[in-house]
């Protein structure tokens, strides 16, 4: 096993003395020693409904074992809400399932706008604009509002897709350290004077840390030195704040923020992504953005089952209470038992292992006892980093949280990665 679970994939994607069909054969030979050895844990398969208890298949026998999910960002539980469903297959019923164009030409429908105008009501925001995911949300927006005169200035932890959306902008990258306002400011202050557009870009709740930004000062910082911002809240939104509204209510900077990013594969337990803003900055997108002018617009059923999902986290706060007080109860648990993690307030509770091989025997010996975990890693976070991601969902009982932290337990002691 240590062989596999201790590849060195940076070393390969670096080395440059191999060809790419050479580092492939490589990478396949990896791979596929880990399925043998029974330890590769990516692309395991689900067989039924993703909600708080799922069956999937087990990697030492191959039959399908009931487990209780806890790497799930269905924060809400609402994948499987029967109000969803009932309303998503009264659309398919009348609407069919697809608009074949794109929102420009013939696929913008009521259903479209009605969903758009909610959003920006609950983003307290003029208006939004719909993405078929968050990726390609953030890919657009950048990509329409930066070119190469201008500056994309982002935290070091920011999600991929804004990474990307940067890149491709092809505007001047500048990184600051994690949540350092003091480097943050540094950043500000070296490209004050120079002519182009500044934007500020962060995750309003770090998907891999779960910790939430300090929006407050950023926001000050923004304005001080006149850059736009963007937040990120894929994860913020339906779960982070008093009423869901996510990681700008929580900061108290709602209404203070010109690009408002959001996700529908989230709280949403569906797909697809939205950016709300002032309605200037939406028109802009709606013909500038490509990632939404060159694809089809969103099916919609999938806009029905959003409009659903909004309505729901809107009509019950009960079920944003749920979700924070299970995490507060998980992380709890956690940390009396010594396990180091993140102490933010939201759902997403990263268990810092430090060590690879430990981490991967907790994440596959609960995975074959019912419990279900995600194994994050290099490239995904910084090499050295590599930690068990628990997200914790508003449907959670007590006794799934409970035999989940007893298994926690059990297994950070067998494989010391507690006292
Ligand atoms: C912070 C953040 N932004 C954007 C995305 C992309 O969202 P989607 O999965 O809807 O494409 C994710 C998804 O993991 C995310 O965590």
């Amino acid at each position: 096993m240590d062989d596999v679970a201790n590849f060195d994939v940076r070393k390969l994607l670096q080395d440059n003395t191999l060809s790419l069909t050479q580092k492939m054969e490589i990478f396949n030979n990896v791979i596929e020693e880990a399925r043998r050895q029974k330890i590769y844990l990516f692309f395991r398969t689900t067989n039924g409904p993703s909600q708080d208890h799922i069956t999937a298949t087990s990697l030492e026998t191959g039959k399908p074992t009931d487990m209780v999910m806890m790497a799930s960002n269905n924060y809400l539980g609402l994948t499987t809400h029967p109000e969803v469903k009932r309303k998503t297959i009264e659309v398919i019923e009348k609407w069919g399932i697809g608009m074949a164009g794109p929102c420009s030409l013939n696929g913008n429908t009521t259903l479209h706008q009605e969903l758009e105008n909610r959003l920006a009501r609950f983003k307290h925001c003029e208006a939004a604009m719909i993405f078929p995911s968050g990726y390609s949300t953030n890919i657009g927006v950048l990509t329409a509002i930066l070119g190469k005169q201008d500056f994309f200035i982002g935290d070091e932890l920011n999600h991929a897709s804004l990474i990307d959306g940067a890149r491709y902008s092809m505007a001047k990258r500048l990184v600051f350290k994690h949540s350092d306002m003091a480097d943050l400011e540094r950043c500000l202050k070296e490209v004050e004077k120079e002519p182009g557009q500044k934007l500020v870009a962060i995750d309003g709740v770090f998907s891999m840390d779960g910790e939430i930004a300090p929006l407050r000062p950023i926001v000050d910082l923004c304005k001080k030195y006149k850059a736009m911002l963007l937040v990120d809240d894929a994860h913020g939104t339906g779960a982070v704040g008093a009423t869901g509204r996510g990681s700008l209510e929580y900061c108290g900077v709602e209404g203070e923020v010109e690009i408002v990013m959001g996700t529908f594969s989230k709280a949403f337990g569906c797909f697809g992504g939205f950016i709300a803003g002032s309605k200037a900055l939406i028109n802009w997108l709606r013909h500038f953005a490509r990632s939404g002018m060159y694809t089809a617009s969103v099916s919609p059923m999938v806009v029905a089952a959003c409009l659903a999902s909004l309505e729901i986290m809107e009509k019950h706060p009960e079920l944003v209470r749920a979700v924070q007080e299970n995490s507060s109860y998980f992380r709890k648990g956690l940390s009396e038992m010594g396990y180091e993690i993140s102490t933010h307030e939201t759902s997403i509770i990263p268990i810092f292992i430090r060590d690879r091989l430990k981490a991967y025997a907790i994440v596959k010996e609960a995975y074959e006892r019912g419990l279900f975990l995600s194994l994050i890693e290099y490239p995904v976070v910084a090499q050295g980093t590599e930690r068990i991601r628990v997200t914790v969902m508003a449907t959670h009982t007590r006794k799934d949280l409970d035999f989940s932290l007893n298994l926690l337990r059990e297994l950070g002691k067998k494989y010391q990665a507690i006292p």
